[in-house]
């Protein structure tokens, strides 16, 4: 049968680094107190990267893409599909996929060739469980038919959307862009690829993580700023996560031992120990980048992944469970080979 494996893994960052002295600095000019050691304590995080003015999604997205490319020894010209998980896009419409898929043909062009224009390019809205539903979307789409190389990249830049006069939220957020290669592979099941995945939402809890604006009448309506209720989210995501992976991993007839590399969406370290403790998991066995990314919603999986492989962490022939949480309510898992 066919199997969507991943081919090649790439990331980007922005230039800009913040740790958290520089955002006790920063917040200090609002006359708000944080610390180093609260930030620590309480999420784990040490130090985020903020995009410069003008800097989008999509830029990130492109680097990130790129260098995943060069990765799988894949050129643009052979992406039949893209995929890109944000929820802070580039603009209202059309989908930073498109603007994704523009770029890399001007890179392109630059290099000589030509870019994916034609294949299909959309953006999926998950929050920070997008490249978890943009991966199982693409492995679909790759498993009936509809594609043979897909780019599924998770792109972000939070720092636009954040209220530094609410120190509960702002210092647990950065900007960044991950991303995979998936090519269809034909195979028995023991070779590489996705072998399953479980997605969800409960729509019932969209308050507790949200920027509630929109554009409307030619100026924004509403608030354009993150709120999040921190401590139900909390409550929610360590049980969600727990119950996702037992489901992904019961569909592939996997067990948690043998799971080689647990990559969970980087909010906090408490929750990612949390939901590791459940699954009997040592921390060992958990890629951690929250402590240099802070919080880069649909980014932190792909960044995780990328950091893992290149620094030779995950090796071919390894399980790895991929799992994300976040607004909306959403929340899901990959199981796969890599
Ligand atoms: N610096 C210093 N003090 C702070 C800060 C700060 N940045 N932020 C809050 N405090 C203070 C509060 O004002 C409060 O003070 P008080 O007791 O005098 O009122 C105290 O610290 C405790 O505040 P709580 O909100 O109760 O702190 P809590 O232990 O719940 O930690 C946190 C807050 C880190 C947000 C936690 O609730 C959490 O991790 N929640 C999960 C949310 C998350 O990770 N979301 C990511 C997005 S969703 C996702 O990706 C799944």
């Amino acid at each position: 049968s066919v199997y969507a494996r991943i081919t090649g893994t790439g990331s980007a960052l922005p230039a800009r680094r913040l740790t958290n002295d520089d955002m006790a600095a920063l917040l200090a000019q609002r006359g708000l107190e944080t610390s180093d050691a609260w930030i620590v304590e309480r999420t784990g995080i040490r130090a985020r990267h903020f995009a410069e003015d003008g800097q989008m999604a999509s830029d990130l997205a492109l680097d990130a893409s790129l260098r995943a490319l060069q990765a799988a020894g894949r050129a643009p010209h052979e992406v039949d599909l893209i995929i890109v998980a944000t929820s802070t896009p580039d603009m209202v419409f059309p989908s930073t996929a498109t603007i994704l898929q523009r770029k890399l043909h001007e890179a392109a062009l630059a290099a000589g060739g030509r870019g994916p224009i034609g294949a299909p390019a959309f953006d999926v809205q998950a929050v920070c469980t997008g490249f978890i539903y943009a991966l199982t979307v693409a492995d679909a789409m790759l498993r009936t038919g509809g594609a043979r190389c897909a780019l599924v990249v998770g792109a972000e830049v939070f720092s636009r959307i954040l209220n530094f006069d609410d120190r509960t939220t702002c210092v647990l957020f950065g900007d960044g862009a991950g991303a995979v290669v998936l090519e269809a592979v034909e195979h028995d099941g023991s070779g590489p690829g996705v072998l399953a995945s479980d997605l969800h939402a409960d729509g019932r809890h969209t308050d507790i993580l949200c920027v509630p604006g929109t554009v409307a009448g030619g100026s924004v309506l509403g608030d354009p700023l993150l709120r999040m209720d921190g401590q139900a989210v909390f409550k929610l995501a360590v049980g969600v996560l727990e119950e996702t992976a037992r489901t992904t991993l019961a569909k592939a007839g996997k067990t948690e031992a043998e799971v080689d590399w647990l990559i969970p969406h980087q909010a906090n370290i408490r929750i990612m120990q949390g939901t590791a403790r459940k699954l009997k998991l040592p921390m060992e066995r958990v890629v951690v980048t929250v402590d240099q990314h802070g919080n880069t919603s649909a980014a932190s999986i792909p960044l995780a992944l990328d950091q893992a492989v290149r620094d030779g962490r995950i090796q071919p022939g390894q399980l790895l469970l991929l799992e994300g949480v976040g607004g909306g309510f959403t929340w899901g898992s990959v199981l796969l080979r890599y």
